[in-house]
């Protein structure tokens, strides 16, 4: 994936050096005879709700696609150009976020990370069913100057998903500080798809963020979890993304510590989920809105025909009221979302056995702060199981797994319901205040350690994390 490099080809001179788009984009519209100056929202601008409150001056970062074969993965600090504007941050590879990892179910993955921060880490693969050795969940570390070999086959449906450190009590610090990036996997299901891809797959990695006055990413912790003044979409503040008329293919993760989005784009056009946590869904839904919750994922497709050419459509968080990212069209484009053959899920069902976890303020699971050393239950291999979310208070609590997807049968009390992106196969549910959420899993990868955890990162470093064993 280069879309920024096939886009610039596309675009010629509108796309230009980040300081340099307001005045192009301008030019732009005047040459479209849409207005121009002040405003970029002219009248042949019907389609825009209104134009963006914020100052869109960047190109949104798509960071660079790598195999996870044979690849070097290195944790260290480094200057990142977050968009009008340097940022000191802790980066993979000195790119913030980290660079897409990219590979076929049965391909491996060999990666030694090395790590070049001044305190100890471990990186987890979110979503990635691997076993005790591979899943860096915390467990165990590397010291600083360290390195650790991961080396694991990829084995499972396509899907999207998210690598970032896990170290016991310093996951939140470390994510924060710009520590994360995406993992997609590939497989012929998808392959016989012919969904869009090259520039037409954009990732997004969603997070808030806060800055010093020197503009630098300052991590402040608060026991409610991490509450950022700023969006950042793939790194970049205020972004903007080119697009033609046609169908693209959005591959989002929440990446923030706390802080979920209502994701909506203006002019109420739909999105059409396609997939979530664990890869597609059965069946294609249009939504205008999506919550997405810390460690959540997103499949999703828009189509940007009848948009003229100098007019955009904006991707917002209806909770905060944040411009997300701003979609200019700049060639018109044809092309309706197709009715997609999406593949069957195997249900699960007839659970044995029913485990209730208790979310406890806002450290504790069961009445119990998270202990390497103690494994707090033991689950058969290859048996379903009803696992019960419950919480009272302190939420969000977004509910994440490791070791095995699960599906999620029912909410109770709260919002009371399953969402549309809950179906399928997950592996992050949010909880919210009061909520009971029924879902049944079965462990059938690997035996060994795993944890279960809030992903409100604040809730798990304070201890809001169990450890179990796939016997
Ligand atoms: Cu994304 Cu256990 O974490
Ligand atoms: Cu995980
Ligand atoms: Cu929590």
């Amino acid at each position: 994936m280069t879309p920024q490099a096939d886009a610039s080809k596309e675009t010629g001179s509108l796309l230009m050096t980040r300081n340099g788009f307001l005045k192009t984009a301008a030019a732009s519209a005047v040459a479209l005879g849409a207005g121009g100056g002040a405003s970029l929202l002219g009248p042949s601008a019907a389609r825009a709700a209104r134009p963006p409150t914020t100052t869109i001056t960047s190109p949104l970062f798509i960071p660079q696609a790598t195999s996870p074969a044979s690849l070097t993965l290195a944790e260290a600090p480094a200057v990142a150009d977050i968009g009008a504007g340097y940022s000191q941050v802790w980066a993979y590879n000195a790119s913030f976020p980290g660079p897409t990892l990219v590979a076929r179910r049965g391909d491996p993955a060999t990666i030694r990370l090395v790590n070049g921060l001044q305190q100890e880490t471990i990186t987890h693969w979110h979503g990635m069913i691997v076993d005790y050795a591979n899943d860096g969940a915390g467990f165990y570390t590397i010291p600083p100057g360290g390195t650790y070999d991961y080396s694991f086959t990829i084995d499972q449906r396509a899907c999207l998903n998210f690598y970032h450190p896990h170290p016991d009590k310093l996951t939140g610090e470390q994510v924060n500080l710009g520590l994360a990036g995406a993992f997609i996997v590939r497989d012929d299901v998808e392959a016989g798809l012919g969904l869009p891809s090259g520039a037409r797959e954009v990732p997004l990695l969603i997070r808030d963020a806060k800055l010093d006055s020197a503009g630098n990413l300052v991590y402040q912790t608060k026991t409610g979890g991490f509450d950022g003044d700023i969006p950042l979409v793939n790194g970049t503040r205020n972004p903007y993304h080119v697009v033609d008329g046609g169908v693209y293919r959005f591959r989002v993760v929440n990446g923030a510590n706390a802080r979920i989005f209502g994701l909506t784009l203006s002019d109420s056009r739909p999105f059409t989920l396609i997939g979530n946590d664990g890869g597609f869904l059965e069946t294609q839904q249009e939504l205008t809105r999506i919550d997405i919750a810390p460690g959540e994922r997103l499949d999703l497709l828009v189509s940007f025909a009848g948009i003229s050419p100098g007019e955009w459509v904006t991707l917002r968080d209806a909770r905060s009221g944040w411009d997300l990212l701003l979609i200019l069209v700049i060639a018109a484009g044809t092309g309706t979302v197709p009715t997609l053959a999406l593949p069957p899920i195997a249900k699960l069902s007839n659970p044995v056995t029913t485990r209730t976890f208790s979310f406890d303020g806002m450290s504790k699971i069961n009445g119990k702060s998270f202990d390497p050393n103690r494994i707090d239950f033991r689950v058969p291999f290859g048996t379903t199981e009803l696992w019960r979310f419950v919480t009272g208070r302190n939420a969000p609590h977004p509910v994440h797994v490791h070791g095995a997807s699960f599906q999620v049968q029912a909410r109770t009390g709260g919002r009371g319901t399953v969402f549309p992106w809950e179906g399928g196969w997950k592996d992050t549910v949010l909880l919210e205040d009061r909520e009971t959420v029924d879902a049944l899993i079965r462990f059938d990868g690997f035996r060994g350690r795993y944890v279960i955890h809030c992903h409100k990162l604040e809730h798990e470093d304070m201890g809001m994390m169990s450890a179990f064993e796939v016997y």
